[in-house]
């Protein structure tokens, strides 16, 4: 059923582990948001530096990436580095700064060839110059891609990306461009970094910890959400798929009434 489908969809060949359950080829969820947590855990609970798992947590990435656009997802939206994790040691920051490089150089071609468009959330600016060029460049290279989305949360806190939208809007109030009466909703959500994408519909955070950490904190109003003990190094297809089952068996009211 998983072949035919995909082939009619022009998705990838390959069937993902779906671990038996069958999901909604129409009720797949446009936009999925995940915490990629527990890499430290999962690498000191196997005697190994921190860093270990970080290495580890970019397998999986690459494999719900997979995943995600096989099913049809149409935005995967990873946190990849907060506001916060600045207070890690120097020499973990460091290793993911690099990883995340090293990541952006070895993909470029596959995704291309799974036609998936490389996206960025969070403030990129404060960000090394030779890391900040590759996110323009990758950026570019995947820009006319038509499959998922796969927006990356680097240097993003939810908090920080609503006060860049309060600066924004008050800069314009200031030049006359907006009016106080003006600002709705839609005009918020005009001014966020996730400006022209939908809100996630699913929220996946691995590794036990039932917590947001200032993700996306404006977007996930009515956003389902969908926690496992599993730490992200150990998150395989078959976990992604689970969370998109339980989502579907979910009713979704967005404050109104049963249908
Ligand atoms: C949280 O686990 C994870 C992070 C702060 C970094 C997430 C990064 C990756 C999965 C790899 C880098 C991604 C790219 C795209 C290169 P944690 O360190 O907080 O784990 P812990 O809670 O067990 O300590």
């Amino acid at each position: 059923m998983w072949q035919r489908w995909f082939n009619k969809n022009n998705y990838a060949q390959s069937e993902p582990d779906t671990a038996g359950l069958v999901i909604d080829p129409v009720k797949i969820p446009a936009h999925v948001a995940i915490i990629m947590d527990g890499n430290g855990r999962w690498a000191k609970a196997k005697g190994m530096p921190r860093v270990f798992g970080h290495r580890a947590g970019v397998e999986t990435l690459r494999e719900i990436v997979k995943t995600a656009s096989q099913i049809g997802v149409k935005v995967l939206t990873a946190y990849a580095f907060s506001t916060e994790n600045w207070k890690r040691p120097a020499d973990e920051v460091a290793f993911l700064m690099n990883l995340l490089a090293e990541y952006l150089d070895s993909e470029i071609e596959e995704l291309n060839q799974n036609q998936v468009k490389l996206r960025f959330i969070g403030d990129t600016e404060q960000l090394a110059p030779a890391l900040k060029a590759k996110i323009a460049e990758t950026t570019r290279l995947t820009a006319q891609n038509s499959g998922l989305i796969l927006n990356l949360a680097v240097n993003y806190g939810g908090r920080a990306e609503l006060v860049r939208a309060f600066r924004l809007m008050a800069d314009k109030i200031s030049n006359g461009a907006l009016t106080a009466a003006e600002i709705t909703e839609d005009v918020v959500n005009a001014h966020l970094y996730t400006a022209d994408l939908p809100d996630p519909d699913l929220l996946i955070r691995p590794s036990g910890d039932l917590r947001l950490s200032n993700y996306l904190l404006w977007q996930v109003a009515y956003t389902e959400f969908w926690f496992t003990n599993v730490n992200w190094p150990d998150f395989k297809p078959h976990h992604f798929i689970e969370a998109i089952y339980e989502y579907q068996q979910r009713e979704r009211r967005f404050g109104g009434l049963k249908k």
